[in-house]
């Protein structure tokens, strides 16, 4: 039983002298594993003669247990010093600011357009799309631009071998829509066009807002008020507009909308009109019942003007450094 005593405060004495957690693991199967030594002494129990095993249990029990807990207590201490060291010694910084997710944003142009739509769609509009792969017929014959009619040169058209072009406006869409559903209408556009086409002020492709209205008594005066509704909400603020006076194959009369800009001059916006009479019967709405206005306007050029951006091309560059600075 001495021998019990000194052998369990020794062995209690080695387990706070264990320097790491391997050291400790050793120790630990050496004492109390299948052939460790308390377990040695527990399993000789049975050969001591009855009257002595009650007490002889209860001391190698008391060792077993003493000897379990200080077991424990230093594999606690040594895995808390390890963390310790770990977040002190130059592995990691803990303090250093996580790698983070930069937020993205939704590009200007896409912006604009859902701002646009959403005015428009305010005001009754309802959106339609039109294919941007047109043929002559719904591009500029159906908009009272015949063959050999000197507007079209003014297009700068893409035309593909097979005959067909790419859509040089969306007016097409105007077309499309009387056909499908007839009057009355009143419908939005909002898509990429194509022209032939590149300087600071105009890229090959760009993207156009296009309205209609037709019915029983659409007046010049309904357009004239819509668009300067449309001008205060799109630039958050009044505005002074005018109407020049303009030319289109498919509006009569025809004008272009300028609005007041900077310190006192005019800056054109937009293109509108009556439809031509020739446009009606070409969708197939009788010009006689009805009548229609209609207007189509660039968005990029719109969101120039509403950004302060300079040149065009800085919308298809995708250079992180500008697009990054329309976040909201
Ligand atoms: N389609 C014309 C353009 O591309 C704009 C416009 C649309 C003008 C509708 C009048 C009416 O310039």
């Amino acid at each position: 039983m001495g021998d019990l005593e000194d052998r369990a405060r020794e062995a209690l004495t080695e387990i706070e002298s264990a320097a790491t957690p391997e050291a400790l693991e050793e120790l630990r199967v050496r004492l109390l594993g299948r052939k460790g030594e308390i377990t040695a002494q527990l399993k000789a129990l049975g050969s001591l003669p009855p009257e002595e095993r009650p007490a002889a249990g209860k001391a190698v029990n008391e060792a077993k247990n003493a000897i379990s807990a200080a077991i424990a207590a230093r594999r606690q201490a040594l895995s808390d010093r390890r963390l310790d060291e770990e977040l002190s010694g130059g592995g990691i910084d803990v303090t250093l600011p996580g790698r983070g997710i930069p937020p993205g944003a939704r590009h200007p142009v896409t912006r604009t357009i859902r701002r646009m739509r959403d005015i428009l769609t305010g005001a009754g509009f309802s959106a339609r799309s039109g294919p941007e792969v047109e043929d002559e017929f719904h591009n500029f014959t159906a908009l009272n631009m015949p063959e050999n009619h000197p507007a079209r040169a003014m297009h700068d058209t893409f035309y593909l071998p097979s005959g067909m072009l790419l859509r040089t406006h969306t007016s097409p869409v105007q077309i499309r829509s009387m056909l499908a559903e007839g009057a009355p209408l009143k419908i939005i556009s909002l898509g990429r066009v194509f022209r032939r086409d590149s300087d600071q002020t105009h890229t090959p492709v760009f993207h156009q807002v296009e309205g209609l209205a037709v019915d029983e008594s659409v007046s010049l005066a309904n357009l004239k008020s819509l668009l300067h509704e449309f001008a205060e909400r799109f630039f958050e603020r009044k505005v002074e507009v005018r109407f020049r006076a303009s030319y289109f194959p498919f509006t009569e009369p025809s004008a272009e909308m300028d609005v007041r800009w900077g310190d006192g001059g005019w800056l054109e916006i937009l293109g509108c009109g009556m439809v031509h009479p020739e446009v009606l019967r070409h969708g197939g709405v009788d010009p006689e019942r009805y009548t229609g206005y209609a207007f189509g306007m660039g968005v990029e050029r719109m969101a120039m003007l509403r950004y302060g951006v300079t040149d065009i091309r800085r919308f298809f560059e995708n250079d992180i450094r500008f697009l990054g600075q329309f976040a909201p």
